[in-house]
């Protein structure tokens, strides 16, 4: 069995604190929010591997078409020795990648989801003698400090996760992300494409109630963490698509009005019937604006590979 190391660069307390200001903020604001990162709890890390076997849920298995067919390409060109996957969950697309490597020397998975690291950094490590994995608990919107492992690097950032994140979010990440790199080091991302809208407002409104359940799941995070009472069934799953921005927006709808007490911020926030919060963005996005972004954070594209029905792109990228 070859090593497997997890560090936590997240303290326990600092996630609590980090908790806190986030719903003091988000339930404060107007409209209300709640930030993304609070889905991934053990049971939201489950809900999440739950929606990637949707039959609506096309981005996964897309992505994975993509990988299949060029995971060869893409060892050769990045010449890989570390590789490190930001948001890596479940690690399970990225077997494949893994597969096209022989001579890889690290795999670095980075997730603020314990629970996920864990079990897949461990299965891996006892899969794949040889290969290292030093898997880290992080917030990869904070600034990340790599272990010392040989180069080139390879940062892979799957599952179209890069648009969770608000377009000035995404600057500031990619050019995070540039900062770990060395020129020639490189970029595999990512992103699922603008198409029908009908397609995308199903992907994340499915008819199981698999998406419904699993952004709800961030009041039972608040819940059990800050001893909240929000009562599920009080509030309803929406999915639109906002064609001005080109995202899914996910919001929870508050079915009737009510009251919230969060004791451990001492706050009572009050919901109008029919008033939503707002959970999560999914940017979808055009070849040339992935081009574009990822020149402006110092990286060029080299590489843009789609799945047959071109629903979802990988793209490869040279640090300059
Ligand atoms: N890469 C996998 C999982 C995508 S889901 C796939 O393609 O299927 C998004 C993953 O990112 C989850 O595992 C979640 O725990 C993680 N994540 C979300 N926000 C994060 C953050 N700010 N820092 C680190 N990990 C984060
Ligand atoms: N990265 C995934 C995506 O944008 C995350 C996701 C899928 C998600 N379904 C969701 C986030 C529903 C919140 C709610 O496709």
């Amino acid at each position: 069995m070859s090593p497997f190391l997890l560090t936590r660069t997240l303290p326990e307390d600092a996630t609590e604190a980090a908790l806190r200001a986030d719903v003091l903020h988000g339930l404060g604001s107007t409209p209300k929010t709640l930030p993304p990162k609070w889905f991934y709890d053990a049971h939201g890390s489950d809900l999440f591997e739950r929606i990637t076997e949707l039959p609506e849920y096309y981005p996964t298995r897309a992505e994975r078409e993509i990988l299949l067919a060029r995971a060869g390409e893409i060892a050769a060109a990045s010449g890989a020795r570390t590789l490190v996957e930001l948001g890596s969950g479940s690690s399970e697309k990225t077997r494949h990648l893994l597969d096209a490597f022989p001579d890889l020397h690290t795999y670095v998975p980075v997730d603020v989801s314990g629970s996920a690291l864990t079990q897949a950094g461990r299965a891996l490590g006892a899969e794949r003698p040889g290969l290292d994995v030093h898997a880290l608990i992080a917030d990869f919107t904070a600034t990340l400090t790599l272990p010392d492992t040989p180069g080139p690097r390879l940062v892979a950032f799957l599952g179209g996760t890069v648009g969770n994140l608000l377009p000035a979010e995404r600057a500031a990440f990619l050019a995070s992300v540039r900062a770990l790199l060395a020129p020639g080091d490189t970029l595999l991302l990512g992103t699922d494409l603008v198409k029908d809208p009908s397609v995308l407002v199903r992907a994340y409104d499915d008819a199981a109630g698999v998406t419904a359940a699993f952004n709800k799941n961030v009041l039972s995070v608040v819940d059990r963490e800050l001893g909240a009472d929000f009562d599920l069934d009080a509030f309803e799953h929406v999915a639109l698509w906002d064609a001005g921005h080109e995202w899914i927006e996910m919001r929870l709808r508050s079915r009737v009005a009510q009251t919230v007490k969060i004791p451990a911020l001492g706050l009572v926030v009050e919901f109008a019937e029919g008033e939503e919060l707002r959970t999560e963005i999914s940017a979808k996005f055009r070849e040339e604006g992935v081009r574009a972004e990822l020149a402006e954070a110092g990286f060029e594209l080299t590489h843009w590979w789609t799945d047959e029905e071109e629903r979802f792109a990988l793209s490869l990228s040279a640090a300059r």
